[in-house]
């Protein structure tokens, strides 16, 4: 077994290897002159099974490109089974065709992964309106999932906490987190206007008088929607702020803006940043094993 990695997710590649006993050698790309990518193999994979680990962020594009181009190379050179191991995985949010015209984007990046790699592993991706993975992977492809972790990093670090969902899809995590540690919890009825401008409403307030208010999100992009949760817990007379993020992208300058409303910011390594202090390897080592 090869693990490479095509430039992102180094930590977790090398942490996988090592764990996994295989052999860790990450790809050589660049580009030439006019733009085109170059990519190499170090090391034979003939016969062998390939895990290509890539978060899909920094830079989504190129990460979809470079994961292809490697997986197609990894076949054309004889690997056994290409495996993608994607602790982020990108374009899931515009699943369907908001406006006309528009891309849906998720339908055609599973698409083209479907073509080119043998599995695909990956942690919360954001399914909303698919019931699973498998409304548009054909290929195995493995759903993990990080809500454990987190709440046994919760129940570690904090007392008289509560949760709360900034948004209906954020509550699959928001109430299972709460539930695993014994907490109360309640999510927020957003309304997104743009992909920077939401506003939000607590329809089923809780006490969160004195409370440690723990704002739980699969994705902070920006970070307006864990702002918008922040202002309500405040209002609400929190006693500290903390934003979880499983996957912590912070476009824009999203991470400063949010220090101004929150004691803690604290992510997962699904996207290097660092606000990481919550490990997901392990999930994967499970599932490799
Ligand atoms: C979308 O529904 C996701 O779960 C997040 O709530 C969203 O991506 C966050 O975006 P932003 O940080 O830009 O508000």
């Amino acid at each position: 077994m090869i693990v490479t990695t095509c430039g992102n997710s180094i930590p977790i590649a090398k942490a996988l290897a090592k764990k996994l006993k295989a052999k860790y050698s990450p790809l050589s790309i660049s580009s030439f002159p006019d733009g085109d990518i170059y990519l190499k193999y170090n090391t034979p994979v003939k016969g062998k099974k390939v895990i290509i680990v890539q978060s899909f962020q920094p830079r989504s594009d190129m990460s979809l490109f470079d994961i292809i181009f490697a997986a197609e190379t990894a076949k054309d050179l004889g690997a056994k089974k290409v495996i993608l191991v994607a602790p982020y995985l990108a374009y899931m949010r515009q699943d369907t065709r908001f406006n006309p015209g528009e891309a849906i984007s998720s339908k055609i990046m599973a698409k083209l992964l479907n073509n080119s790699i043998d599995k695909i592993i990956t942690v919360d991706p954001h399914i909303h309106r698919y019931k699973s993975l498998k409304d548009i992977f054909t290929i195995s492809a493995k759903k993990l999932t990080a809500d454990t972790i987190i709440a046994d990093f919760i129940k570690k670090k904090m007392k008289n906490v509560v949760i709360i969902g900034p948004d209906w899809e954020s509550y699959q995590w928001a109430d299972v987190i709460a539930k695993q540690i014994g907490a109360e919890s309640t999510c927020l009825a957003k309304t997104r206007y743009s992909s920077r401008t939401v506003t939000s409403k607590l329809i089923n307030p809780i006490d969160m008088k004195g409370k440690n208010v723990v704002i739980v999100d699969d994705i902070i992009s920006t970070g307006h929607t864990m702002i918008e949760g922040a202002k309500k817990a405040k209002k609400l007379g929190a006693k500290s702020i903390t934003a979880i993020g499983i996957h912590g992208l912070f476009v824009e300058h999203g991470y400063e803006q949010m220090k101004k409303y929150f004691d803690n910011i604290y992510t997962t390594n699904c996207i290097e940043h660092k606000s990481n202090k919550i490990d997901v390897t392990s999930l994967f080592v499970k599932e490799l094993k």
